[in-house]
């Protein structure tokens, strides 16, 4: 009787990167998922970005983080010119309990749009610091998922941006899967543009099971990348 082994998986990591190209402006790569492996719940900080799949089957849940405008937290629509900044501050937060945390102060994030502001309050806002106020402490903070989508390379692209679907983990589904990812701006290591991993700690309320409690937390031990050297065609973007 004989064993055959695979070496190409012995000690090969549960995701492995191929950089194709970056520049100060956007990174492309393809990331590599060997089977019953994910890429955990992380962020793309400040970033827009383009998730096509090449090969196999990815199953991706994205979460956008919630900000004032809809927050489920009554209080977080109630700011007023007349206040000062420690009321004002009291009315976007609320204690909630949490299993495994305790009670934890959750503040409302993101833009505070004065009332008597008559700038359309549905318009999109763009890339701006305050999309980051999420990462600042406390660690626990409230993001909308989206229905998680079952992807092949017969599907479109899938789209983030700073607000909309940031936050993704991402599956890959009956084998290995790999994928083109392209993200701008890069991310800068050690900075608030660097990646973040979160948990989700279970819904709001039973009444809504898309409101998400996320939790910041150090990258999982069992998620770590090896690289492999880019063999296609010189890019070049103009
Ligand atoms: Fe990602």
């Amino acid at each position: 009787m004989s064993i055959v082994v695979n070496v190409y998986h012995i000690n090969r990591a549960p995701v492995t990167y191929i950089q194709i190209f970056e520049n100060e402006l956007v990174t492309l790569g393809v990331f590599v998922i060997r089977e019953g492996n994910k890429l955990p719940l992380h962020n793309h900080p400040l970033m827009h970005g383009i998730i096509k799949v090449l090969a196999g089957t990815l199953n991706i849940t994205s979460y956008s983080v919630m900000e004032n405008k809809s927050n489920p937290l009554s209080q977080c629509n109630n700011s007023s010119q007349t206040q000062d900044n420690s009321e004002r501050m009291r009315e976007r937060e609320g204690t909630f309990y949490i299993p495994g945390l305790g009670s934890v102060l959750i503040p409302c994030y993101g833009e505070t749009r004065d009332q008597t502001e008559t700038a359309d309050v549905s318009a999109p806002l763009f890339c701006s610091q305050s999309t980051l106020s999420y990462l600042d402490s406390p660690n626990v903070f409230l993001a909308m998922r989206h229905s998680p989508l079952l992807l092949t390379a017969t599907d479109e692209a899938l789209y983030l941006t700073p607000r909309e679907r940031n936050l993704h983990e991402i599956h890959c589904v009956n084998g290995p899967a790999a994928f083109l990812d392209v993200i701008g701006p890069p991310y800068k290591p050690v900075s608030l543009l660097d990646c973040t991993y979160f948990e989700d700690m279970g819904e709001m309320s039973p009444d809504n099971k898309a409101v998400r409690m996320l939790h910041k937390i150090s990258c999982p031990s069992y998620f770590y990348t090896d690289e492999e050297k880019y063999k296609g065609p010189p890019i070049e973007i103009t």
